[in-house]
């Protein structure tokens, strides 16, 4: 086992000593912080720790520490049990903040984002605004949307001491063109989508994302989504239920789950997550360690979300509100998501289409990409052992052309 250090001003400085990880492990994990949030009580701990180390000569003339909130996961690049990190200068003594969601791909988003001091950008998908924290300390401005007013409330606090440069506002984000920050025709230099939900969305009960917690059956990110999961499960025809089913979780079950959902609604409304997760699992049984009711769940929620329609809304407003030379990164989840961007993205990447029925190739008049990376970008190794949810994603990266849109 061994404990890593991580000191910005000097990153060789990565320290392994296996005694102390006894000592420390509970101390850690009390004052220990995994996104980057305000602690009061880390820079007590750190200075304790060090003090430790310092007297049994293992950590000689160290003094002071500090870490940028970002580069957490990655601080060490080698995979350790523990790792102690002291809060940065700004944050110290704050109140603090409790998790919200771990950014997956911190260190590609920062390489392929490349944010410059001045520049602006559109981070579509705030969340807990870890990734948005990566823009505002490379001194860029930051348009941050998201459609959950708890995101917006969670990444304004954390990110209030960038004061003006972090602009954040609750819409979808297929409305981005209209982010007051881009009133006076401003365009973007990059813009991030890391759509799908965030681990406080799913963790939270009281959301009703969840069939390992039973809680009201909402699963709304935002106040304006249009109806909740209960309506929709309670209220659709059962050809609808199959459809969504099958298109949006690819259930292959989906005829069977449909049918024992209408059967039981006609007796009692559903109105929890226990309930409907219950009813799948009668419904289909359970035959692996996944829980029968995980297809379906996905599949209310992306219908409830309107997610591939305002996916696809979003990638469409990205063309009108980025320069020219300006970077898009999407990130998602889902095989489904990423089939869309990739065609979105690939098909605007050709200068010229083709039909077998046209004489000659034709100019695209949807020509508005280049694509610096033809193939996914996927979480390495050491992400992986620290962030389940990386698992599943997958960054696609273009670059707008000069090309004007009409
Ligand atoms: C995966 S989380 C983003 C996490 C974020 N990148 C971070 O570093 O914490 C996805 C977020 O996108 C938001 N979201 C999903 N669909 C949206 C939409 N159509 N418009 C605006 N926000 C959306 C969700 O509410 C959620 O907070």
């Amino acid at each position: 086992m061994q404990i890593s250090f991580y000191h910005p001003k000097s990153t060789s400085l990565h320290l392994r000593v296996a005694a102390w990880m006894m000592l420390v492990k509970n101390d850690h994990f009390l004052a220990g912080r995994r996104e980057g949030q305000g602690t009061a009580l880390l820079p007590l701990f750190f200075s304790y720790t060090v003090s430790c180390l310092t007297r049994l000569g293992l950590l000689p003339n160290f003094a002071s520490a500090s870490i940028t909130p970002a580069s957490f996961s990655h601080a060490t690049g080698e995979q350790s049990e523990i790792i102690l990190m002291a809060g940065w200068d700004g944050e110290q003594g704050t109140a603090p903040l409790p998790p919200y969601h771990l950014p997956v791909l911190p260190l590609e988003v920062a390489q392929w984002m490349n944010a410059q001091p001045g520049e602006c950008i559109i981070d579509g998908t705030l969340g807990g605004g870890g990734h948005s924290e990566i823009f505002l300390e490379a001194k860029a401005t930051v348009l941050g949307i998201d459609r959950d007013p708890q995101a917006i409330a969670h990444a304004s606090k954390r990110l209030q001491r960038f004061g003006l440069a972090f602009q954040p506002w609750q819409a979808n984000y297929s409305q981005m063109a209209d982010h007051p920050g881009l009133s006076d025709g401003r365009k973007a230099d990059g813009i991030l989508l890391d759509i799908g939900v965030s681990s406080h969305q799913l963790d939270s009960a009281a959301r009703g994302f969840s069939f390992q917690k039973d809680g009201p059956l909402d699963m709304r990110m935002g106040p304006n989504a249009p109806r909740t999961a209960a309506e929709l499960v309670n209220e659709e025809s059962e050809t609808e239920i199959i459809r969504i089913l099958r298109e949006f979780g690819e259930e292959p079950q989906a005829r069977r789950i449909a049918q024992l959902i209408v059967q039981r609604r006609a007796v009692k409304p559903f109105t929890r997550t226990g309930d409907l997760a219950g009813t799948i699992e009668q419904a289909i049984g359970r035959h692996s360690k996944t829980h029968p009711a995980t297809r379906t769940f996905q599949a209310i929620r992306m219908a409830v979300n309107e997610e591939l329609a305002l996916l696809s809304k979003a990638l469409d407003a990205c063309i009108a509100c980025l320069k020219p030379g300006g970077r898009l990164l999407v990130i998602s989840f889902h095989s489904l998501e990423d089939r869309l961007i990739k065609q979105f993205m690939q098909h605007r990447a050709r200068a010229t289409i083709d039909d077998p029925t046209w004489p000659a190739p034709r100019d695209n008049p949807e020509y508005y990409f280049t694509l610096p990376v033809r193939k996914s970008i996927s979480a390495g190794k050491t992400e992986l052992s620290q962030n389940t949810r990386a698992r599943s994603a997958k960054l696609r990266v273009a670059v707008r052309n000069n090309r004007t849109t009409f």
